[in-house]
């Protein structure tokens, strides 16, 4: 079968003619043709193995293409990439390669195609479009890769002990295709990620953290984590997670599995949010729960504190994995911090002073932070499901009531200190900061409304209280 349509961007005629002058074969191989086959979109990375140098190919192309685009050339790795019309396509020459145990510096020789696909993850990476004159579009596929993709499995082209151990990276992108794509890793697959987990352990943060990222954006990330539970690298790279993996009974009182739950708040807030950090926070929203866990007699199961220990967690999670520490750091931070608030509004009446408070708190962040806890209502129990809901609704409508009213999500005092100071005649001082303080607090009370004229009365009022006198 030819598959011809696959490669109908003009830029594959240009690989093949420059692939005949140089009189090379050469081939498009791995993810386009996978996705291809898969139906899925049209990949922006295309990745070229030349039967030969893939540098030289790279230069030929770019000779051929009337705009003669730059030539980026990694000589260690015999790769060169250029840009053509928003597409990367990356060259590389077939070889035979193999990891040395302690590093990931590959020892490369040259080699045939079939060499270069045995060495490639899986075979469903492994399937390459011919560009070559005598069967261009053929499909060459020495490890029935395509039957693969049709029983949705993930397998290796080699041994997989050898696949996992030359790449550890490898296991982590065998769980995260297979949560993409809802695939099956194969069970030999399997039992090579649980004999081969500990060397995940030379792998850096960074590729980690890409991968968990990809996972988090799919439809159900609990797949993706299953599999890293099962496999046990979840407990190399996020200890934190699973220790949370337990149910403990002591006098007949048990508390829920925070593991299990945790899973279902992230698969909760997949399909409404793109961000990818908010499912961090779901991931993380509970970790402070395994440290901060106790048992009394009077009050059964509780684990005070455990926002606050978890946003502290968090950091420190985002510093061994060195993600970024920046704003996204902080936001996750911040819904861990203040994960429980809402929940607490929706089990009881809801005020407007608890609402304003919590608009105020999480400013900016104050709509995710409801996406977060409306994800969070795990209860199997029907009617509580629906209570909780039914709160977070009143809970919604209500912040949008009070900022229209009070505008406290990015709150600004409406009297100054400056001008607080200027009308008792006072320098910064302990008062000063008191009325300030005041103000705010009459203000989230819902006892005045955010306004310069209410501010500026109750202040005369409270100063008077305090002793005050005004001197302008
Ligand atoms: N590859 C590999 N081992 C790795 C990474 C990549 O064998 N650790 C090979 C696979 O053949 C893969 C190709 O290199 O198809 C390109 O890798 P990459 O661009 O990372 O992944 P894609 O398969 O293109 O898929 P995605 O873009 O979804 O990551």
């Amino acid at each position: 079968m030819s598959y011809n349509k696959a490669l109908n961007n003009p830029i594959f005629k240009i690989i093949a003619q420059a692939s005949k002058e140089l009189n090379i074969d050469s081939y498009v191989i791995g993810g386009f043709v996978r996705d291809f086959i898969l139906e899925r979109d049209f990949k922006k990375d295309i990745d070229v193995v030349a039967v030969g140098s893939g540098i030289d190919l790279a230069l030929k192309v770019s000779e051929l293409l009337p705009n003669k685009p730059k030539v980026q050339v990694f000589k260690n790795y015999g790769t060169a990439m250029l840009r053509y019309k928003e597409i990367d396509i990356e060259f590389v020459g077939a070889r035979k390669e193999s990891y040395t145990q302690d590093s990931r510096n590959p020892v490369v020789e040259n080699g045939s195609l079939e060499d270069d696909q045995n060495r490639r993850d899986f075979t469903i990476n492994a399937l390459a479009f011919s560009l070559n004159e005598k069967d261009y579009g053929t499909l060459v596929d020495p490890f029935n890769g395509l039957e693969d993709i049709k029983n949705k499995i993930i397998k290796t082209p080699l041994n997989p002990d050898i696949t996992y151990s030359d790449d550890p990276l490898r296991m982590m992108r065998a769980i995260r295709f297979a949560t993409q794509l809802k695939f099956e890793i194969e069970s030999e697959s399997l039992s090579a990620i649980e004999r081969n987990k500990e060397r995940i352990k030379i792998i850096s943060g960074e590729r980690i953290v890409d991968e968990l990222n990809k996972i988090l954006s799919t439809d159900k990330p609990s797949i993706g984590f299953l599999h890293l539970y099962q496999t046990g690298l979840l407990e190399i790279i996020l200890p934190e997670l699973t220790a949370l993996n337990n149910v403990e009974e002591v006098e007949g009182h048990t508390h829920k599995n925070n593991f299990y739950h945790t899973l279902e708040v992230v698969d909760n807030i997949c399909p409404n949010t793109e961000d990818v950090w908010l499912r961090w926070a779901a991931l993380l929203h509970d970790i402070g729960k395994a440290p901060t866990k106790r048992f009394s007699p009077k009050q059964g199961w509780t684990f005070h504190g455990h926002e606050f220990l978890g946003g502290k967690m968090a950091k420190k999670i985002f510093e061994r994995l060195h993600m970024p520490l920046n704003h996204k750091m902080k936001f996750v931070q911040k819904m861990v911090m203040m994960s429980s608030r809402p929940i607490v509004l929706a089990q009881d009446i809801v005020t407007d002073s608890a609402v304003r408070r919590l608009v105020f708190d999480a400013g900016e962040d104050v709509d995710d932070l409801m996406t977060l806890c409306e994800a969070d209502i795990t209860t199997k129990n029907p009617s509580k499901f629906k209570k909780y809901h039914n709160n977070f609704n009143i809970v919604r409508k209500k912040i949008v009531e009070v900022e229209e009213r009070d505008h406290v999500r990015q709150f600004q005092p409406p009297i100054s200190g400056e001008e607080i100071m200027a009308l008792f005649g006072l320098k910064p001082s302990r008062e000063i900061g008191m009325l300030k303080e005041a103000v705010k607090e009459a203000i989230l009370e819902g006892d005045i409304p955010n306004e310069y004229q209410a501010a500026y009365d109750f202040v005369i009022a409270k100063a008077k209280k305090m002793g005050l006198k005004v001197t302008k």
